[in-house]
């Protein structure tokens, strides 16, 4: 097995970590569930009964029709969950709080880089959903119809989703940070017929020109048909391009819209959105989610994980560009009436205290973030977030990547002030949820470990062979209904994907271990993706960027360790012949990146050599290219076609 993390130094970090924590009385005295028994009963009854178990929670929330039959596994391994079913996950996140005494409680509290802000209750979020729904059916969208969505963390990203939900349209919302070529990629593989994007975004002080990256992006794909731009400042426009015929500003779209378009009653396997992620080829894939097992999932985790309260400020700092924000900005805690922090810009503007300010103004009770960025914060030094009062902080969370035991006591104590219980929470864009996690008033938490599976999750680690073992691969031996239900366009690859290695169990391509307590620790990725602050990156797929460029003839692409994004890449390149190697020729490679997939994609280090280690039969050997990368003595070489490759590429990646 091949464990991409350096999984020497996570074995013994894990092995070594004895402190443990439990919730404060304080925090248990008003949680949802504060015994571990009841967590245990709980969650025996959900294997053993998941059908009652899941009907139960989802009829907690609103159904046009109730389903037949709850899961349904004919169609192996795509399951069904409600089936036929009808309902809205936009009626839920929104209608249903109008009757309820949420109707004027704040759902997104949002502030722009700049300082502006802006304040939307659940009515308020009703009216603008509504309209937005209104504005789809008007330019022709209807159910099934993929849109694109391009937009900054403006409360417009959140409509828009819920507008498309509403009237049955798929949403596929792209990072901001992708580059145009990514968005090609995206709008052809799905064949969007609409990109929703806006005039621009603030990053840290400057203008980022959202629209003209679509306009690049698009301007070859003949299916889109309409592009609607959203200003992100009401009143005036940066500039930008407007395509007579093909582009709409929203404000004139909207103008004289009525506010009531009624929530299509879709059925549970409906396709709600298309995510795509990286995986092990050199080609992103669309992640499918449907409707109604993804909208109880959802639910019940935001419900029970972050244990929210009706007076909760919950700030979940992931951009809905990525799943998490999707399940943990939008989807679940709208589900439960929560009241959102919403943020555009970036953690360090104008200075290092942006985070703890937000929270003290806006008196954030739970804060979910990333590792990469509590290590950021540290390395920033405690004096930021001891400016600020954190009082109101009751809860955290972390999710992306394992997040080493050092940055968690940080995180506790020095954010948390040892109070505050850590939810570690792993999951993926393709489980929809939360899989492994502590509860919060609960469970008895351990720094590094996600601890223990949540409802309905038979999690298990396995050996090669599918045995049960100590330390090995992460497996979902059962299926859940956040589950995906395919990749778009692709049924064989995704079978291959997650469901070869062992019959009828999902493979999630991490590597974890198990320790006495049954406790999960999670190791990181087994496979070629690399996690670079919490973004999965397939490393074929930056392989591929390289090659397309006509300077370079090969290209092999590595994780390394890296202090605060958790993994960072290292690229091996070979140029063609006639091409002279340079740091101009670096730059632009680093460039073409940029281009290609986005800044975030951009390796820490590009090496140049003259061969790369390979097999007699011709494969490059990544695992040597780790080697080095680790510093490790190179082992057996036998199988290598040209020793000598080696011992230039070490002293060349020594060098500096
Ligand atoms: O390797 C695991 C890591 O992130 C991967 C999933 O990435 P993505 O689909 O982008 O979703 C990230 C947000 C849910 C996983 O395969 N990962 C996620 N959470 C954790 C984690 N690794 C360790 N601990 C976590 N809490």
């Amino acid at each position: 097995m091949v464990f991409v993390m350096n999984e020497k130094h996570q074995l013994e970090t894990v092995l070594d970590e004895v402190r443990e924590f439990s919730p404060s009385k304080e925090f248990r005295a008003k949680a949802t569930i504060s015994s571990f028994d009841d967590y245990r009963g709980m969650y025996e009854e959900s294997i053993k009964n998941p059908d009652a178990f899941w009907s139960k929670i989802a009829e907690e929330l609103h159904w046009f029709k109730k389903w037949d039959k709850t899961s349904n596994g004919d169609d192996k391994p795509v399951f069904k969950w409600f089936e036929n079913g009808r309902t809205n996950i936009s009626y839920n996140c929104v209608d249903r709080h109008l009757e309820s005494s949420f109707r004027n409680k704040a759902a997104i509290v949002w502030e722009g880089e700049p300082g502006d802000h802006r304040i939307l209750t659940y009515w308020d979020l009703s009216r603008e959903v509504n309209k937005f729904a209104n504005v789809l059916k008007k330019l022709g969208v209807e159910h099934g119809d993929r849109v694109i969505i391009y937009l900054p963390m403006i409360p417009d990203l959140a409509i828009s989703m819920l507008a498309c939900a509403r009237i049955g349209a798929v949403h596929s919302v792209i990072f901001a940070g992708f580059s145009s070529e990514s968005i090609k990629d995206r709008v052809l593989d799905c064949q969007a017929k609409l990109v929703i994007t806006a005039d621009g975004s603030w990053r840290r002080g400057n203008v980022l020109q959202l629209k003209s990256i679509v306009d690049k992006a698009i301007q070859n794909c003949d299916c889109v048909k309409d592009v609607i731009v959203i200003q992100r400042k009401p009143g005036s426009s940066f500039p930008c391009q407007i395509q007579a015929g093909r582009d709409h500003w929203y404000h004139r779209l909207v103008d004289g819209v009525s506010m009531n378009c009624p929530a299509e009653e879709l059925d549970s396997e409906d396709m709600l959105f298309l995510l795509y992620t990286s995986g092990t080829t050199g080609k992103p894939k669309g992640v499918v989610h449907t409707t109604g097992g993804y909208m109880v999932y959802t639910y019940a985790t935001a419900k029970y994980v972050f244990d929210l309260k009706p007076e909760d400020m919950f700030w979940c700092t992931a951009d809905i560009g990525w799943i998490t924000g999707h399940s943990y900005f939008v989807y679940g805690p709208l589900l439960n009436g929560a009241t959102c922090l919403m943020y555009e810009g970036a953690p360090d503007w104008p200075d290092r205290g942006r985070v703890w300010d937000l929270i003290e103004r806006y008196g954030a009770t739970i804060l979910y973030t990333a590792p990469t960025l509590i290590r950021a914060f540290m390395k920033w030094g405690n004096e930021w977030p001891a400016k600020y009062d954190l009082s109101t902080l009751r809860l955290l969370g972390t999710v992306g990547e394992p997040i080493n035991p050092e940055a968690w006591m940080w995180y506790h104590e020095t954010i948390g002030e040892g109070k505050c219980p850590i939810v570690d929470t792993w999951w993926q864009t393709e489980t929809g949820g939360i899989m492994i996690t502590p509860l919060p008033g609960c469970t008895v938490t351990k720094p590094g470990s996600a601890t223990l599976p949540f409802f309905g999750i038979d999690a298990d680690v396995l050996n090669e062979d599918g045995q049960s073992s100590q330390a090995g691969i992460l497996a979902i031996k059962k299926p859940w209904p956040g589950m995906l239900r395919g990749i778009y366009g692709d049924p064989q690859r995704f079978k291959e994907s997650y469901w070869s290695k062992w019959p009828d169990i999902y493979f999630p391509g991490d590597g974890a271990k198990k320790d006495a307590n049954g406790y999960f620790w999670i190791l990181g990725r087994i496979d070629d993706v690399v996690n670079v602050s919490g973004h999965r990156i397939g490393t074929a797929e930056l392989e591929s960027v390289f090659v397309e460029h006509e300077a370079i003839a090969e290209s092999a692409v590595i994780g390394v360790e890296h202090e605060i994004k958790g993994q960072g890449l290292v690229a091996f390149v070979t140029a063609k012949d006639g091409y002279e190697v340079s740091n101009d020729l670096e730059i632009e490679l680093k460039d073409w990146v940029t281009e290609k997939i986005g800044k975030f994609a951009v390796p820490e280090r590009i090496i140049f050599s003259a061969d790369l280690p390979k097999t007699r039969s011709g494969k490059i050997m990544r695992r040597l290219l780790r080697d080095i990368a680790d510093g490790k003595a190179l082992g057996n070489v036998a199988t290598l076609a040209d020793a000598g490759v080696l011992d230039a590429l070490k002293a060349k990646y020594e060098e500096d």
